[in-house]
């Protein structure tokens, strides 16, 4: 089925190769109120974001980058997600919710910078220790995640690997491994 969000998810980007030029404010603005209208743990909305758009701060935090993400150097912007365990629900069986739904809101800032034709990429790939220091964040944090985000640039500035990573077709996996329909079966790892 071709749906309207199907297409919107379809179409956030792989693509690695980001240009210098600004992204709008108004359009920043725009992905700030989507990551906050999003679902959480008896509203308790725990995730923080630091944006990093001025150059000294962009600076701070592209130091933080791992080798492997060079590419997101020219992203004029860097969100930082972060949160910790007291800002959201804590069920007494040990069950945690600020990450997942730092998550949330993540995914809805990533999607409302899709439908701008901006690519927002998530990143792992950062030294969590360079970011707290260079903003001062308190060891309670958990500072989880560094998106790029920034209209597409030119993929001759990538390293050929990641040229065809930004080009190729999405894979995933049939849906059968991912989801069940009234039982659970854990499926043959062979
Ligand atoms: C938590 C998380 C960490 C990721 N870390 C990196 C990263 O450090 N560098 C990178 O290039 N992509 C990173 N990605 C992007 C994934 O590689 C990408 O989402 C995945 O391969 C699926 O591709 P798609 O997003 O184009 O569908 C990360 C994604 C997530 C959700």
């Amino acid at each position: 089925m071709e749906t309207q969000f199907l297409d919107l998810l379809r179409r956030r980007s792989a693509y690695r190769a980001i240009d210098p030029r600004p992204v709008e404010k108004d359009r920043l603005q725009a992905m700030l109120e989507a990551a906050q209208l999003s679902a959480s743990c008896m509203n308790f909305q725990p995730w923080r974001f630091l944006v990093l758009d001025e150059a000294e701060a962009l600076e701070k935090g592209r130091e933080a980058l791992v080798d492997g993400n060079y590419w997101a150097r020219t992203a004029p912007v860097l969100i930082i997600g972060l949160s910790r365990a007291e800002l959201d629900c804590r069920p007494a069986d040990g069950r945690e919710y600020f990450l997942f739904d730092l998550g949330l809101a993540a995914q809805n800032l990533m999607l409302q910078a899709t439908e701008f034709g901006l690519t927002a990429r998530p990143m792992a790939g950062f030294r969590p220790d360079v970011i707290r220091d260079a903003f001062q964040i308190p060891e309670t944090y958990t500072v989880l995640v560094v998106i790029a985000v920034g209209y597409e640039g030119d993929l001759n500035t990538l390293k050929e690997n990641h040229q065809k990573a930004s080009t190729a077709p999405r894979t995933r996996n049939p849906l059968e491994e991912n989801f069940f329909f009234n039982r659970f079966e854990e499926p043959d790892p062979s």
